[in-house]
């Protein structure tokens, strides 16, 4: 028999862009409604969190907006090839953020995604960082994908495994590490057996759609993120490990929003998915069609949360087998302010998140 409903902790996004201004009024809304007790805030601003004043302050804007709200949001540093190790450590011990993200970029200063210009050059050079952090336990948020022009953009994930990964969680075998929204099978193979404090966090939409989405119906914008969704091998491998409930692997949605304006344009179209709104629906949509859902709690809720200084709740959260309607974007009644196209759109979703 089908379950029609699956209580769990009330849950903890591990990987979330909620922006600035106008945007950041508009898609924080919709990680309260899911109930979540935080999130990993994502420092990939237009001027990068990257000094202990900028995350202060950035804390305090979403903060002023929580609405009595419970929420935490877990700051992170934006990592550059300027970092200084003492202010990593003086950042973290102050409670300031609680891990650093890592993003990449190469000579000639292209990131791999959103708003990683800015990002490391010269990895090695970063090692004083790491070894600071390894000391101090400070987790190593890594969007691991080569950024070089000749990689493949299939391959980048798995390229940087071996180039960047492997290397440092030898030099450094008590940093904790999050591979940041895995998508490739043979990386998830290797988060899987390797023996370190290393998990991933998985988003929804790389559960639900491989590669072939970008392509349907026309070049679509709205299935296009960082890393670009994999070949069906790849999703399914990912699938099996986070269904399956090992423990590694935890729900980091990556919801990104984008106006429209720059989301759906044919040159340029930016990176990111949005699932900000229905992020829990989507995510019991995967465990329940593969008859899984003792493994969707500690996955939502549970996995690796420590690593963040968090606690499992101790309230719960139910979702109801109920259809609803999910509405194509969301957007504020202001004029001139931005639309967010929503992952899924006009669909109607099997689950609802209750109350
Ligand atoms: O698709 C993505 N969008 N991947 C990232 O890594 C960043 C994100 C964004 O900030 O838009
Ligand atoms: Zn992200």
């Amino acid at each position: 028999m089908k379950e029609n409903s699956v209580t769990i902790p009330r849950w903890f996004d591990r990987h979330l862009h909620v922006r600035d201004g106008d945007m950041l009024r508009i898609v924080l809304p919709c990680t309260l409604k899911q109930r979540a007790t935080g999130a990993i805030i994502m420092p990939n601003l237009a001027d990068p969190i990257s000094t202990i004043e900028k995350a202060k302050a950035y804390r305090d804007r979403i903060t002023a907006l929580l609405d009595g709200s419970d929420f935490v949001p877990c700051m992170t540093l934006y990592l550059t090839d300027h970092t200084d190790p003492e202010e990593v450590v003086r950042g973290f011990e102050e409670g300031v953020w609680r891990a650093v993200k890592l993003y990449m970029a190469n000579q000639k200063g292209q990131g791999g995604t959103t708003g990683s210009a800015h990002g490391v050059k010269d990895l090695l050079g970063r090692y004083p960082v790491f070894e600071a952090m390894e000391k101090h336990k400070i987790p190593l948020l890594g969007h691991f994908e080569a950024v070089e022009e000749d990689v493949d953009e299939f391959d980048r994930e798995i390229v940087s495994v071996d180039r960047d990964l492997k290397p440092i969680l030898k030099s450094f075998p008590g940093l904790p590490v999050v591979f940041e929204h895995l998508t490739d099978g043979r990386a998830a193979d290797f988060v899987a057996e390797v023996d370190h404090n290393i998990h991933a966090t998985v988003t929804a939409h790389h559960l639900m759609i491989n590669r072939n989405a970008m392509f349907w119906g026309g070049m679509n914008p709205g299935h296009y993120c960082k890393p670009v969704p994999k070949r069906e091998t790849h999703r399914a491998k990912v699938r099996q490990y986070v269904t399956s409930g090992n423990r590694r692997f935890g729900a980091g949605t990556d919801s990104a929003p984008h106006d429209e304006s720059v989301k759906s344009r044919c040159y340029g179209c930016a990176a990111g998915i949005f699932t900000a709104l229905s992020a829990v629906e989507l995510y019991t949509m995967v465990f329940d069609e593969d008859n899984a859902f003792e493994h969707l709690g500690p996955f939502l809720s549970e996995n690796f949360l420590a690593l963040y200084g968090m606690r499992v709740s101790s309230e719960t959260m139910t979702i109801e087998r109920q259809g609803w309607h999910l509405p194509e974007s969301v957007s504020s009644q202001l004029i001139g302010t931005p639309t967010v196209k929503v992952f899924k759109g006009g669909a109607d979703l099997p689950w609802k998140l209750a109350g």
